[in-house]
């Protein structure tokens, strides 16, 4: 198979996780028989220290052009700490979304049994946790009208959402959930907010055509403590744009490192993928970055090219990195392995075909594929 693939190396650790990725993209190529041509394209603060501008029409060309888009991450302090900046990195990726459509995040939360005490919740809790995070990702408050008086001292953000939005990301989760325990839950504020009342209208419509899949409601206050009191309930959850950013933060800490955890954003166009976690300034250039999240992206998007085998493999050779004790230092402070370290180390399973190591890993959702 031969496919074309964007890189948005990005800010902070974005690019030395991203290298990690690719070499293993090249380890798969190598293995399975495939050819992957990358061409790079800039966004974020990268792109406004080389440009002014935090995503350049040819970022935007590269993606349009390409299968796939491998991503590392955004932002930069020196914005952060600035409420007046007028450009963002971060406006380059909201742009990049809405340009390329990418109305649906999907976020796996995955448990690894070897790393269970780096969770803040005891093991009792974490047992047959496995759930997906459904984020529409191109609508709501997000993208809404957004206001500042002349005097600066009166701001508002619109939250708006139309049948459509709703229902183009809806059918994928329950397409998704239909794939596995057939449980959607619908998380919103419906108590309070209109956007919400039509969510669980559309939802309620939408549900009747999938009735092999059982259908929840639940209030995002409450959805917030259920993920940290009981989250093996959960399956499939879907919500809006700003629920989703933070509770898929919340649910991240499950795994016990953001560091772990892949996502993938879909839409009409070239869908991209990018691991959950920020640009880490403090860790950006050391080596000492978790490689998984972006690596296990990069298995994400084996399964988008439905390249299942292949993805399998990219699952499995990280399965034996932390069954073996090969992981970064947010997993395990004293005995660590560099970022490089750790994505030679996947590199070189994959390339050795030690597929049947995988028996090892404790974890079995981590060999489950995600096909979008
Ligand atoms: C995310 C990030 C982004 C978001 C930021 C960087 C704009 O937090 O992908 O979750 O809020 O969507
Ligand atoms: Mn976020």
């Amino acid at each position: 198979m031969e496919k074309k693939i964007a890189v948005i190396l990005g800010d902070g650790i974005g690019p030395e996780v991203t290298q990690q990725s690719i070499k293993v993209l090249n380890a798969v190529a190598l293995r399975f028989g495939h050819t992957f041509e990358y061409s790079y394209g800039i966004m974020g603060a990268d792109a406004i220290d080389k440009t002014g501008n935090p995503l350049p029409d040819e970022t935007i060309e590269t993606c349009l052009q390409s299968d796939a888009i491998l991503f590392g991450a955004i932002g930069h302090p020196k914005y952060d700490n600035d409420p007046t900046a007028k450009v963002r990195p971060e406006q380059g990726l909201l742009k990049l979304r809405k340009e390329l459509q990418l109305f649906a995040n999907i976020r796996p939360i995955s448990t690894y049994q070897s790393l269970q005490h780096l969770s803040p919740l005891k093991s009792k809790q974490l047992k047959g946790v496995d759930f997906v995070i459904f984020r529409e990702l191109t609508g709501g408050i997000y993208f809404g009208k957004k206001e500042l008086s002349e005097d600066q001292t009166y701001a508002s953000d619109l939250c708006a959402y139309s049948k459509s939005e709703i229902e183009r990301v809806s059918h994928l989760a329950f397409q998704y959930a239909r794939k596995r325990k057939k449980k959607l839950t619908l998380v919103d504020k419906a108590n309070v907010l209109e956007t919400s009342r039509l969510w669980r209208k559309v939802v309620q419509e939408i549900a009747s055509e999938y009735s092999d899949v059982t259908v929840d409601y639940m209030f995002v206050d409450n959805a917030a403590m259920q993920i940290i009191l009981n989250p093996a309930q959960f399956d499939v959850i879907l919500t809006e744009n700003m629920f989703g950013d933070i509770i898929s933060d919340e649910a991240s800490v499950l795994s016990g490192s953001l560091g772990l955890l892949p996502s993938a954003s879909v839409g009409n166009k070239t869908a991209l993928f990018e691991p959950i976690h920020g640009s880490y300034p403090q860790a950006a250039g050391k080596d000492i970055a978790n490689p998984l999240g972006s690596i296990l992206s990069a298995a994400m998007l084996l399964d988008h090219f439905q390249l299942t085998h292949e993805a399998t493999a990219v699952r499995a050779a990280v399965a034996w990195t932390l069954a073996n004790g090969f992981v970064s230092k947010d997993i395990d402070a004293i005995n660590n392995y560099s970022t490089t370290a750790i994505g030679d180390l996947i590199t070189d399973h994959i390339e050795r075909n030690k597929d049947s190591d995988s028996s090892s890993s404790s974890n079995a959702s981590l060999n489950q594929s995600t096909i979008i």
